[in-house]
């Protein structure tokens, strides 16, 4: 048996296997986990099948193994949910999820168990760390994918391994995190992020390519993911998440307000003054901003009452807006072209608008996030 460095019996485990059709993997995948549980390590086996109908069922109770055990989830399938479901029923003081297929090699599960006796937080089955590897085959796509994908988690975890779905985790920790929410594939990435793992602890594993069945990885899977880092990005950093899109709206805005200032003075001007122009600019402007910083940059407070927000928002703008107005016209008295005044007046709100106009709104208008 695993020798935890403790001389202590190892923790007892659960393993957790996320599942969409794979019944022709699960006879070898047993196999290779049953010399886990006559070793007394293995506590019981979760199957978290997503109703694959595709024999799953009857193969495992057939089986009748003392060990396993098979959720069928019929609502709310992904693996995400599946595999979270997973670890809220599981009763091992050490949880470890792995994927059916075989890609990961249930052998290194003792070195989890170890690992996490050890003191570490969180443990991967890592092919991006010494003595892993990834077998031949992958195309330069998918391969090209992995390295985007694992790029973009780096914020968030110098893990070498983020995307890597064969994880494990002690059950006190797991539920000791607030608020897991993950979309898509990626809950390893939300639990070292949720769970505040430091200590995470990489095994070399090789990643085989599965033999049997066929990998669900889809485009809207890997869409899912730039949703999922979005959350966590909030989660987070939640003041970045904020200022990085409401600046981005305001830069938006300078074009918006330029676009239209020039569209009003070509079509408008016969039934408007040059200072009502510039004011129907601005208001036009300002809702444009509004219904985007409000979605983007204040997306937490999407569910307060929104005339309030307008009006807030209006009132706060006001300040830059009158700097903006009054550059502008100063501008237009010398005598400039007016979409040169447009731009320079409108950078010039926008520059001075931007910090104080985001810090008073967040302040007053919209609330800040719950962290
Ligand atoms: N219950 C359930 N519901 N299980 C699912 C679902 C679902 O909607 N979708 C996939 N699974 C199961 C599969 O049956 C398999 O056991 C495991 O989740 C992984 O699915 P694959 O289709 O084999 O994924 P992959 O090979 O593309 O992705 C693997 O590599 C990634 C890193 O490159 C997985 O290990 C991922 O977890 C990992 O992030
Ligand atoms: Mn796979």
């Amino acid at each position: 048996m695993a020798d935890n460095g403790h001389n202590q019996a190892p923790s007892t485990l659960s393993v957790i296997v996320p599942t969409y059709q794979e019944v022709d993997s699960l006879g070898p995948l047993l196999e290779r986990l049953a010399p886990l549980w006559e070793s007394g390590l293995l506590l019981e086996l979760l199957i978290v099948d997503d109703d694959s109908q595709d024999g799953t069922e009857a193969m495992i109770a057939d089986l009748d193994l003392p060990w396993v055990r098979l959720i069928i989830r019929r609502a709310n399938r992904g693996l995400s949910a599946a595999v979270l479901q997973g670890l809220a029923e599981a009763r091992g003081e050490v949880l470890v999820v792995m994927d059916a297929d075989l890609s990961h090699p249930p052998e290194v599960i003792p070195d989890f168990v170890v690992a996490l006796d050890s003191g570490a937080d969180f443990v991967v089955g890592s092919r991006y760390v010494p003595g892993g590897s990834t077998e031949d085959g992958w195309g330069v796509l998918r391969w090209v994918n992995s390295k985007v994908a694992t790029g973009i988690a780096r914020p968030f975890t110098a893990v070498r391994d983020p995307m890597s779905g064969f994880l494990g985790i002690r059950a006190e920790r797991l539920r000791a995190a607030a608020d897991l929410d993950p979309v898509g594939y990626k809950i390893g990435l939300e639990l070292i992020v949720k769970c505040r793992c430091q200590n995470v602890v990489e095994v070399p594993i090789h990643f085989s390519t599965r033999q049997l069945g066929q990998s669900k990885l889809s485009l809207r899977v890997q869409l899912q993911y730039l949703v999922h880092i979005i959350r966590l990005a909030r989660w987070k950093f939640p003041g970045w998440s904020s200022f990085v899109p409401f600046a981005a709206v305001g830069l938006s805005g300078v074009v918006v307000y330029t676009a239209l200032l020039w569209a009003l003075s070509v079509y408008a001007s016969d039934v408007m003054g040059e200072n009502w122009l510039i004011i129907v600019a601005i208001v036009l402007t300002m809702m444009w901003n509004f219904v985007f910083d409000r979605w983007l940059a204040f997306w937490y407070a999407r569910h307060q009452a929104i005339w309030r927000q307008l009006l807030g928002f209006l009132a706060v703008c006001a300040v830059p807006v009158l700097v903006n107005f009054f550059v502008t016209q100063w501008l237009l008295d010398d005598q400039i072209v007016t979409p040169v005044a447009g731009v320079v007046g409108a950078l010039v709100g926008s520059v001075v608008g931007l910090v104080f106009n985001w810090l008073v709104a967040r302040a007053l208008v919209f609330g800040r996030p719950a962290t």
